[in-house]
């Protein structure tokens, strides 16, 4: 078993599990009291949203990770190739969600401690972006494995 970080114990359990509510209750908490969070954790990467792994599961089931989001960084337009949920510890996020043809279909803004809209049927189609003056740090839980991280998590869409 790889290190954990107490404060992120609960989350791995119920990710686990596949226990989505109790994975969302602990989501929660560790986004209200992020003790997790390392002051390297809100040192970001002028080229691109910056990911911090946190936790790997050791039978590759999931990961935790950090995203580190500068002022005016966005994420391309994009579905899920496994589920996702997430939220956000410092800073505020903006999500657009989108219709598979191009049209908004919500808009929403996570302030501290908020949890975003989950996708764990992969139905989702979102664009997130840090709108504020401030450096952003958001907490995901994605259903892939290490090896898969980079490439195994977003589906690009193009409308
Ligand atoms: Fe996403």
């Amino acid at each position: 078993m790889n290190p954990i970080h107490p404060a992120l114990a609960p989350l791995a359990q119920a990710a686990k599990r596949k226990n989505w509510s109790e994975l969302a209750e602990a989501l929660q908490r560790a986004l209200k009291a992020p003790a997790w969070l390392r002051p390297e954790h809100r040192v970001g990467d002028p080229a691109c949203y910056m990911r911090h792994v946190l936790y790997v599961d050791p039978d590759g089931d999931f990961v935790i990770t950090a995203i580190t989001w500068l002022p005016g960084q966005v994420s391309p337009a994009h579905g899920h190739q496994v589920w996702c949920m997430y939220g956000v510890a410092e800073g505020e996020l903006s999500e657009e969600q989108f219709r598979p043809n191009g049209d908004i279909a919500k808009t929403s803004t996570y302030r501290e401690g908020d949890l975003a809209d989950r996708d764990l049927e992969r139905t989702l189609i979102h664009r997130v972006a840090n709108r504020g003056k401030k450096t952003v740090v958001s907490l995901h839980l994605y259903g892939v494995s290490a090896e898969r991280l980079t490439t195994g998590i977003n589906r690009p869409y193009s409308f």
